[in-house]
């Protein structure tokens, strides 16, 4: 039978500390993450990658629903910890809203925003792993192993079509506005037909 878990305040001493502080941290960046993806999901111009994020809102409710358990199986409440890695990145996001992005280019953003969250995700639950497994905390360990499996998928289906659009969205021109002075078009970049020539102001 797994060992539980003191509930006490936590002092920061041990690595079981740590592992209960970084599983307060990934539980509330859980909790962020799936307000953030309704609404980047909405404001994407792409179909897929609005599917991909509403699969991955309920993906994230299931990781919270996960982390309570583990939570339940150590015998503790969850600790009062916020993520900052997380509420930066919403930070981010919402301070690129004020530029007024073009459609293409805020689902490149909310991309490449999806993938940045999904790396911090798989290095918190790769990290908690290996400490609940040290721990002899197995029943943890396997719950962690399924979120961790969720944001790897997550993680490679955002980058893929992210390629995907940013390659499309380089054949018509659209961001070429955004090319360095003196940059050489890209392979397939040139305008269409009818198109205006870039030219930067
Ligand atoms: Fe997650
Ligand atoms: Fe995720």
């Amino acid at each position: 039978m797994e060992r539980k878990m003191p509930s006490m305040m936590m002092q920061m001493q041990t690595p079981q500390d740590l592992f209960l502080h970084e599983l307060g941290d990934i539980y509330d960046a859980e909790q962020r993450i799936v307000q953030m993806l309704p609404a980047m999901a909405k404001e994407c111009m792409d179909q897929q990658t609005q599917s991909a994020f509403q699969q991955h809102e309920q993906e994230t409710r299931q990781q919270i629903q996960n982390l309570e358990q583990c939570f339940q199986a150590l015998g503790i409440q969850p600790p009062q910890v916020t993520c900052a890695a997380i509420q930066g990145l919403k930070q981010e996001h919402d301070s690129f809203l004020k530029d007024q992005p073009s459609d293409v280019v805020l689902t490149l953003f909310d991309l490449d925003s999806a993938t940045k969250t999904e790396y911090y995700e798989i290095a918190s639950y790769a990290g908690l792993i290996e400490k609940a497994q040290m721990m002899g905390q197995r029943q943890c360990a396997s719950l962690l192993q399924q979120n961790l499996q969720q944001e790897q998928a997550m993680a490679q289906q955002v980058q893929q079509l992210e390629q995907r659009l940013g390659q499309q969205a380089m054949r018509v021109g659209s961001m070429g506005q955004q090319s360095m002075p003196g940059q050489q078009p890209m392979p397939g970049q040139q305008p269409m037909p009818g198109q205006q020539p870039m030219t930067r102001p």
